[in-house]
C-alpha cells in the first residue's frame, strides 16, 4: 500500500472509531490509539522520515491534514455531549454497605437506669438532689458530728461562698437526699436518689474523686430490719442474677442504727477466696441500716411512730463486681473498646 493510501485508510478508520466512542473511557482509548506518543500518528511521522525527498511534498501535506483532522474530531468528541457526561461506572456493588455507629448510654447511666427501675417496680420513686450541698444536709442532719473524720478537709471538697452562715461543699454521698425528702414529705416514703458524689481521694485503680451512688430510703410505721434484708436481697437477685449469694455484716454509720454492709459472693473465686476479695470470698456493695431515731427527730418525725431503713450503694463498685472490671478509672477513659462491651 502506498503511503498516501495508508493515510487515507487511517482517516477512514479514525472516522469510524470516533463515532463508536460512547464514554470517556472509550474516548481515552481513541486518544491513546491515534494521538499519544506511541500512537498511529507519531508512527506515521517516523515512517515519513524514510520517504524519498521528491515524494515528501504531497505526502507531508496529507499527513499534516490527517493530524489536524484527527485532533479536530477528537476535540469535538470530547467537548460535545453525551460522551463527556457519561462517567465510567466505578461503583463496586459487591462491597458491603457502610455501617453507622450508634451512640449508646454510658455504662454508668445504664446502671443507674437499671438500679432505679428495679426499685421502681416495688413502689420506690426517684428523686435527685443538688450536687453542691451545705454542711447541714450532708452531715449535721445525718447525725454526723463536727468531729467526724469524713468532715475533714482531706475527705471533703469545701466550696467558697459569700454566704457567711452556711458552709457549702460537694456532696460526699447521696444521703443528704434522704434529708431533703423528709423535709418536704410526710411518710410513707419510698425513694431512691441517684447521683454524682465527690471525695478528695487520690485517684487509683480502686477510687475516684468523683463517683456515683444510689441512695434508698423507706419510712413508714412498723418498718422492720427483715424488710430491709428482703428488699436488698430482691435487688441483688434482680441486678446480679438469681444465684449470687449475699450477706449482711454489722457495720457503723452515724445515720443508721443498727447499721450493716451488704456483701455479695466474689465473682472471681465464687466464695473460695482470692486476691480480688482479699481472700474473704465476699465483696462489699453497699451500706445500709435502720434510720437512726436522731435523724427522724431532726427531720421532725416522731421516732416512736415511724421507723425506716436506708441504704446507699456505689455504682462504680457494683459494676466492678458485676462485670469483673479490673480498674475503676476505665469508666472515665472513654475508650470505645471498653464502652462497646456494655
Ligand atoms: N452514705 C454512705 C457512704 O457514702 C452509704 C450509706 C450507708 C448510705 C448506710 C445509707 C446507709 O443510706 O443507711 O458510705
Amino acid at each position: 500500500m502506498s503511503f498516501l493510501n495508508k493515510i487515507d485508510s487511517i482517516k477512514t478508520e479514525a472516522d469510524k472509531d470516533i463515532l463508536n466512542t460512547n464514554s470517556v473511557l472509550q474516548l481515552e482509548e481513541f486518544r491513546i490509539k491515534y494521538l499519544s506518543r506511541n500512537g498511529i500518528l507519531n508512527q506515521l511521522f517516523e515512517e515519513f522520515k524514510k520517504v524519498d525527498k521528491e515524494k515528501r511534498g504531497e505526502i507531508g501535506k496529507q499527513l499534516n491534514e490527517l493530524k489536524v483532522h484527527i485532533q479536530k474530531i477528537y476535540d469535538l468528541a470530547s467537548t460535545t455531549s453525551p460522551r463527556t457526561t457519561i462517567k465510567p461506572d466505578i461503583t463496586d456493588y459487591t462491597l458491603p454497605g457502610r455501617t453507622f455507629n450508634k451512640g449508646t448510654k454510658h455504662l454508668i447511666n445504664q446502671a443507674i437506669d437499671d438500679i432505679t427501675s428495679i426499685f421502681e417496680k416495688i413502689g420506690f420513686e426517684i428523686y435527685e438532689g443538688p450536687e453542691i450541698e451545705d454542711e447541714y444536709h450532708n452531715f449535721d442532719a445525718l447525725n454526723t458530728p463536727d468531729y467526724h473524720p469524713s468532715r475533714d478537709m482531706q475527705d471533703t471538697f469545701y466550696v467558697d461562698s459569700k454566704d457567711k452562715d452556711k458552709q457549702y461543699l460537694l456532696r460526699t454521698h447521696t444521703s443528704p437526699g434522704q434529708v431533703r425528702i423528709m423535709e418536704n414529705t410526710k411518710p410513707p416514703i419510698r425513694v431512691v436518689v441517684p447521683g454524682k458524689c465527690y471525695r478528695n481521694e487520690a485517684v487509683s485503680a480502686r477510687s475516684l474523686a468523683m463517683f456515683h451512688q444510689v441512695e434508698g430510703l423507706y419510712v413508714d410505721k412498723k418498718v422492720t430490719f427483715k424488710e430491709l434484708k428482703g428488699t436488698l436481697n430482691y435487688f441483688a437477685r434482680e441486678f446480679f442474677g438469681e444465684n449470687l449469694k449475699t450477706r449482711l455484716r454489722p457495720s457503723y454509720f452515724p445515720f443508721t442504727e443498727p447499721s450493716a454492709e451488704m456483701d455479695v459472693e466474689c465473682y472471681l473465686c465464687e466464695g473460695k477466696g482470692c486476691r480480688i476479695c482479699k481472700h474473704t470470698g465476699w465483696l462489699e456493695i453497699m451500706g445500709c441500716g435502720m434510720v437512726d431515731p436522731k435523724v427522724f427527730e431532726i427531720a421532725g418525725y416522731d421516732p416512736e411512730v415511724y421507723s425506716g431503713f436506708a441504704f446507699g450503694m456505689g455504682i462504680e463498685r457494683t459494676l466492678l463486681v458485676k462485670y469483673g472490671i479490673p480498674d475503676i478509672r476505665m469508666f472515665l477513659e472513654n475508650d470505645l473498646r471498653f464502652l462497646k462491651q456494655f
